[in-house]
């Protein structure tokens, strides 16, 4: 007997994922390739596009070798999002690396974009605050520095595109060019409220819209593979989504009220609002969260430094071992003052400031290895809580649980350390491929395995319920010592 199954790949920054999901809604394989990243200057991220395609396609043999009956019904990508590379549409060959989110080329573009008069529009029109973060300026970048680039460009000789674009056309065999709403509503070149590449937001980057990929709901059919590696052809694509929005689908967190973060090496923060607000105030991004079928919203807020702010402090305190780091965090009964600012390459929301640098503050002849590590670690939870305050007020609905996925939830101390700080009940997935789960979701919808976001919702989910234990007074009041540390370390202009 065959096994009917989703093929969900998770397309990240440090590995290429591939689980299969049963119409139960189970994983009961998963394939995992680590992959390289470059940073051939100062602040600047590249990967090989190639070698995310031969990642992908060996995490889909390493699945399906687990499953010698599956029969694969449909292919759902989820990914990392705001990393981009430019190909020949005639070739299919990339000319350029991916271009990481993380990458800080277009600095100097942003800063002067930001003091320039098409800020505001740009920001409203996008949703995102002006940060090299974003591909826009990135892209520009690219063509800039491409021979011929730009004409090349306008002619409709190149493609430009994020990686969900990429495993789209090489799965397809280069009959399929699109991404869907929600790794589109993070390129700042789409129109939040018109669900398309804006003229205006094109024309202030200088992108040509000949290069740029069809854009499709985040469920539905749009392609079928075609001659990729070991995969049978003709197997329909139905989903393409970001791995934050996939992560909140897959958490089944659907409407307002629901909040959760992906804890990694920065974290994001996304809720579901109901409709988009006309405030001027881009301290949080708003996005398109997916659209299986109606359009959804919601509000983000991506800390740059969490688990790398803890990955420098490890470094620097020559403990190499992660566990051990946490339980010499954990000896200490308080912070004694001292706080880090893991500002390394600038603070991502709420403050958006590229130019803030890291800090430590309060050290006393009594700062131990303990206390700093302590500081390495509340520096993840104050992020999130600035984050989460915040949503609170600008979504304007109550927030009382926070649902968790990724590596550090697996720190006891440090999620308890969350929810103690919120007073809030943190519930953490206990399945790993969060984001590959909500691509598979929103495969399965448009299959007809799932009718409704309602029978997604019941299906079963292995969680932890972390409740918080009453008034910390120390780490509660600690936290205005947090603020005070961020206020120095904010680059000011003048
Ligand atoms: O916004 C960047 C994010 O999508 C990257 O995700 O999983 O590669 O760290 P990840």
């Amino acid at each position: 007997m065959t096994v009917p199954i989703i093929i969900a790949i998770d397309e990240g920054t440090t590995n290429a994922k591939a689980v299969c999901i049963t119409q139960n809604g189970e994983i009961i394989a998963k394939g995992s390739v680590s992959l390289t990243i470059s940073h051939p200057k100062a602040a600047w991220s590249e990967q090989d596009p190639n070698e995310i395609i031969t990642a992908v396609s060996s995490a889909i043999d390493q699945a399906l070798a687990q499953i010698p009956n599956a029969d694969v019904k449909a292919i759902g990508i989820s990914n990392q999002r705001e990393s981009i590379l430019v190909w020949e549409r005639a070739t299919g060959k990339a000319i350029t690396p991916l271009v990481s989110w993380q990458c800080r080329r277009s600095a100097p573009f942003c800063e002067t974009l930001a003091k320039s008069d098409n800020a505001s529009r740009v920001q409203i029109k996008s949703g995102l605050p002006i940060d090299p973060l974003f591909p826009a300026a990135k892209l520009r970048y690219m063509l800039d520095n491409l021979t011929d680039g730009m004409s090349r460009a306008e002619s409709g000789e190149l493609c430009a595109g994020t990686v969900d674009t990429w495993l789209a056309w090489n799965l397809s065999g280069k009959q399929t060019f699109c991404t869907d709403v929600s790794n589109a509503s993070r390129t700042q070149l789409f129109n939040i409220y018109t669900q398309s590449w804006d003229d205006e937001l094109l024309a202030v980057f200088g992108i040509p819209k000949a290069c740029l990929p069809n854009i499709m709901p985040s469920s539905g059919h749009r392609g079928e593979t075609l001659g990729f590696d070991n995969l049978a052809d003709g197997i329909p694509l139905l989903s393409q989504i970001g791995d934050s929005h996939a992560a909140l689908y897959g958490q089944g967190g659907f409407s307002p009220g629901a909040i959760k973060t992906t804890y990694g090496t920065g974290s994001s923060l996304m809720t579901p609002i109901a409709e988009l607000s006309q405030s001027t105030d881009f301290s949080l991004g708003r996005t398109v969260a997916w659209n299986d079928g109606a359009l959804s919203y919601a509000l983000e807020g991506n800390i740059t430094h969490t688990g790398a702010g803890v990955g420098f402090m490890s470094k620097l305190l020559g403990i190499s071992d992660l566990s051990e780091f946490s339980n010499l965090a954990a000896s200490t009964k308080n912070n004694d003052g001292v706080y880090f600012v893991p500002a390394l390459s600038g603070l991502g929301a709420p403050h958006w400031n590229s130019k803030s640098r890291g800090l430590i503050t309060g050290l006393t002849d009594n700062s131990s290895p303990a206390i700093l590590a302590r500081a390495a670690l509340e520096a993840i939870v104050f992020q999130v809580a600035d984050v989460f305050y915040l949503m609170e007020k600008m979504g304007g609905v109550k927030l009382d649980t926070l649902l968790v996925d990724g590596g550090p939830t697996r720190n006891h101390w440090l999620m308890k350390l969350q929810a103690n700080l919120l007073q809030k009940t943190v519930i953490r997935s206990l399945t790993e491929e969060l984001s590959a789960m909500g691509a598979g979701y929103l495969a399965g919808r448009a299959l007809g395995w799932w009718s409704s976001r309602e029978q997604l919702a019941s299906l079963k989910r292995d969680i932890e319920i972390i409740e918080p234990t009453s008034k910390q007074s120390d780490l509660i009041n600690s936290y205005a010592g947090w603020k005070e540390a961020v206020e120095r370390t904010l680059y000011k202009t003048n």
